[in-house]
């Protein structure tokens, strides 16, 4: 029986290369990002493997990218899952680039396979970030604008980053707001994929996961790094951060079919940091705070 169809975009990444790896165990898998030669090399790595794998760019902040992508899937057999990873961090680029990527990317995937899958999960991903901001203070009347009017929502979107203040201030409200969006947009749109096409959506909200590019956004604060990182991991359960094979693995599973009741959701990956009170903390977890002890 042929397999069936899993893409990953983003997937040259340090999360995407362990999420290409973990599905070609059981999925043709669509590896996409937006260079070519890094493409070429982890489809050749796949093969070279024995795994069944193929190779598209697609610049997700492009819809028309997006719909091509979504059709050469569809032309490899039946798509059963989707993994949203591309995404870009403050520090990195302006914060117009980080809304067309984030939130304007991940809507264009949703969107594009919305119309090629039946059945099957889409997986967006999203960040402890996006729980910072306490619901009643969310621009829900401009997130809304992204279901009926796309170029209102990213201007109007923008605009509201650029009232914090410079661009370092907005990139960085953009990543925030950018993954509250996704949070909030996830959990809005699931009903509609769910009624129409039997599509579940879901998004996973990720605490620190060790790879080359979240140690790059850690040295770009201009924070020592492994201070940074100790704050960070002191609100974890195991005291220490993710792996991207430990993401991989979730994804899997939420994409496996015998989760079929699963949808409309966020999935919190952290370790329990959240549990613990993390939200941009930059002092390191106090225990004082949870003394509890079950072996007393
Ligand atoms: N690593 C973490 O701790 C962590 C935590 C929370 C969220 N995330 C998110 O998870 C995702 C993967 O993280 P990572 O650490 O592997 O980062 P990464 O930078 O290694 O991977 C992101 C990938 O997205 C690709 N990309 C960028 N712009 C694109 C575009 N326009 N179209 C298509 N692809 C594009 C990049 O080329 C890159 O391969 C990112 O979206 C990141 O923000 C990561």
């Amino acid at each position: 029986m042929a397999k069936k169809v899993c893409v990953v975009t983003g997937a040259t990444g340090g999360i995407g290369s362990a999420a290409v790896r973990q599905m070609c165990e059981k999925y043709y898998v669509l590896v996409s990002d937006i260079n070519q030669e890094k493409i070429d090399a982890k489809v050749a790595e796949m093969r070279a493997l024995g795994f069944e794998a193929e190779g598209m760019v697609c610049d997700t902040s492009d819809r028309a990218q997006c719909d091509a992508l979504a059709a050469k899937a569809a032309s490899m057999g039946e798509v059963a899952g989707v993994i949203q990873l591309a995404g870009l961090t403050p520090g990195f680029c302006t914060h117009k680039d980080l809304v067309s990527v984030d939130v304007m990317g991940t809507m264009n995937i949703n969107e594009a396979f919305f119309h090629v899958m039946n059945g099957g999960c889409i997986v967006d991903i999203c960040s402890c970030a996006g729980h910072f901001m306490p619901q009643d203070i969310w621009p829900v009347d401009i997130f809304e604008l992204a279901l009926t009017d796309k170029q209102k929502f990213y201007d109007e979107f923008n605009e509201y980053l650029e009232d914090f203040g410079d661009e370092e201030t907005a990139t960085n409200m953009a990543y925030v707001w950018g993954r509250t969006f996704i949070y909030w947009s996830v959990r809005k749109a699931a009903y509609a994929f769910g009624r129409k096409k039997g599509i579940r959506l879901l998004s996973v909200s990720i605490g620190f996961v060790t790879t080359e590019r979240s140690m790059a956004d850690l040295a770009a604060t201009g924070a020592d790094v492994d201070e940074r990182l100790g704050v960070q991991i002191s609100y974890t359960a195991f005291g220490r951060p993710g792996t991207p094979e430990e993401v991989a693995f979730l994804f899997d599973t939420l994409i496996d079919e015998r989760n079929s009741y699963l949808t409309g959701t966020d999935i919190y990956f952290d370790n329990g940091c959240d549990a613990n009170d993390y939200s941009g903390q930059f002092e390191p977890f106090d225990p004082s705070t949870n003394p509890y002890d079950p072996s007393k």
